[in-house]
């Protein structure tokens, strides 16, 4: 059997499996055992196990002739409860008068008869004739099957079926829907406290959803929650502590390994600069820079992520300004690869609050890469609009919709035919979530990648801002 996912579901099946035991089977097993133990008056063990189901029987073979003399007819079930029982002795009476009906055992009628004036509904008694000191008798109003009646059986003994009749008797119609409407309340409580009690953890959820590589800081708190739910908060916390002390770990591995190769690559480059002029020299020049610039972008990557607030900055800055200087330094380069790159920009300023060194990282990078896949002799434009926004736009490949959730990732690389680490495009992206900022790719209209660099444009500087 699948095994049941619903926590309240599993609540109610046990609970009604439970109950079934505890109200209906248990009770007459328990009784079985004190009788046994003679834990109780035997008396009462007599009535509860064995007369109960006598007088049921006696009651049901009561019958009514032509005439409407009432007597007890001698039905199968009595007579082979008689044969089971030596010293069953059994009477039915009117009420009211007493008298016996057809049937009934003489020894028990008379006393009974001699109330007159009283009507006795429940009596236990012992036959004083009788040498069996433990035998008892009872007499009940019943309901029979034609009308009201006195019943009295004597002698009865406990058999081992008298257990299944017990069970069998406490399924009556009146336990079963008193049963049914209990349980049905309860499947109700149950309902309503688990959803009630599990709703902090929905809220718990919500928050361990958010939770990134960026908050791993966060914890949970268990305050508001079901305490038998604090072994997986408590879990949890701890997992998370771990996570964040491992990814700690990691970046200082990264920064520090970052910072250790600086000394050597200088020392490398100073060294290279003092080789005889060769193609070879060249070569080795251009690979030493290559490693350098990883290192250096291994180390804005570790900068940024160990401190949030770097990028950030405290006072604005006119990007129209910075886009003029960054393509400036970058035009002889674009030439150099037999490219343009121009710039379309407002007359006036744009403020963003950013520090320069970082805009001046994501456009480097966009440009970089655009000057890589524009086409020889293209142009690659830079464009600020009055929305606080940048866009690179190159008429090169562009990029697959399938893979531009990919090239932000670290180390991600559309192929090894040109230079490059894949570090580029998420140094970019750190850095313009850090200044609250966002970057995304699109199509160049007629074919090309356009990337868009957005920042929340901040108000226009006041006299006492410095710049
Ligand atoms: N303008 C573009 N047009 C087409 N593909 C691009 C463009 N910009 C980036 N890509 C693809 O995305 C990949 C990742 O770019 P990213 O800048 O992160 O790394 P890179 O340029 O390969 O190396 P790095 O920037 O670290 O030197 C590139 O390898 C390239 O395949
Ligand atoms: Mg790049």
């Amino acid at each position: 059997m699948r095994r049941l996912r619903s926590l309240s579901t599993r609540l109610i099946v046990y609970w009604i499996a439970g109950s079934l035991i505890t109200f209906f089977i248990l009770p007459p097993i328990l009784n079985l055992l004190m009788s046994a133990l003679a834990l109780f008056e035997p008396a009462t063990n007599l009535e509860s196990w064995t007369t109960r189901r006598a007088r049921m029987i006696v009651a049901d073979a009561l019958r009514q002739d032509a005439d409407g003399a009432k007597f007890i007819a001698m039905t199968d079930d009595l007579r082979s409860y008689a044969a089971a029982n030596p010293a069953f002795r059994y009477a039915a009476l009117e009420i009211g008068t007493n008298t016996p009906l057809r049937g009934s055992s003489h020894e028990l009628a008379p006393f009974f008869q001699r109330l007159e004036g009283f009507d006795m509904h429940a009596a236990a008694f012992h036959l004083e004739s009788d040498p069996n000191l433990d035998a008892r008798g009872f007499e009940r109003t019943m309901h029979t099957p034609i009308g009201r009646a006195k019943i009295i059986v004597y002698g009865s003994q406990f058999h081992w079926d008298d257990v299944f009749y017990q069970i069998y008797a406490s399924f009556s119609a009146f336990n079963m829907v008193s049963y049914g409407l209990s349980a049905g309340a309860l499947s109700l409580i149950a309902l309503v406290v688990v959803r009630r009690g599990l709703a902090p953890l929905r809220a718990v959820a919500a928050k361990v959803s958010q939770i990134d590589v960026n908050s791993l800081r966060q914890r949970i708190p268990a305050d508001d929650l079901p305490m038998e739910l604090s072994p997986f908060i408590d879990a949890v916390n701890t997992a998370l502590r771990r996570v964040d002390d491992g990814v700690a770990r990691q970046k200082r591995f990264t920064a520090n390994s970052a910072h250790e190769l600086r000394t050597p690559i200088t020392v490398l480059t100073t060294r290279v600069e003092k080789l005889a002029a060769t193609p070879l020299k060249l070569d080795i020049q251009r690979d030493v820079r290559r490693i350098h610039t990883i290192v250096e972008q291994l180390l804005v990557l570790a900068q940024i992520s160990e401190k949030p607030e770097t990028a950030a900055a405290p006072n604005p800055l006119d990007l129209v300004e910075a886009l003029v200087a960054i393509v400036a330094d970058l035009a002889p380069v674009a030439l150099d690869n037999h490219r343009c790159l121009e710039l379309e920009a407002p007359s006036g300023p744009i403020y963003i609050r950013a520090y320069r060194w970082a805009i001046e990282s994501v456009v480097d990078n966009l440009i970089e890469n655009a000057i890589r896949a524009e086409p020889e002799n293209g142009v690659v434009l830079v464009r600020a609009t009055a929305g606080a926004t940048i866009e690179v736009i190159d008429h090169g490949p562009g990029i697959a919709p399938a893979e531009r959730g990919m090239i932000f990732e670290p180390f991600w690389r559309g192929g090894d035919d040109t230079p490059g680490t894949g570090l580029g495009l998420s140094i970019a992206r750190e850095l313009a979530e850090k200044m609250q900022g966002s970057i995304a790719v699109e199509e160049t209209p007629g074919g090309g990648a356009t990337f868009l660099v957005r920042f929340p444009p901040c108000e226009a500087v006041s006299a006492s801002e410095p710049l």
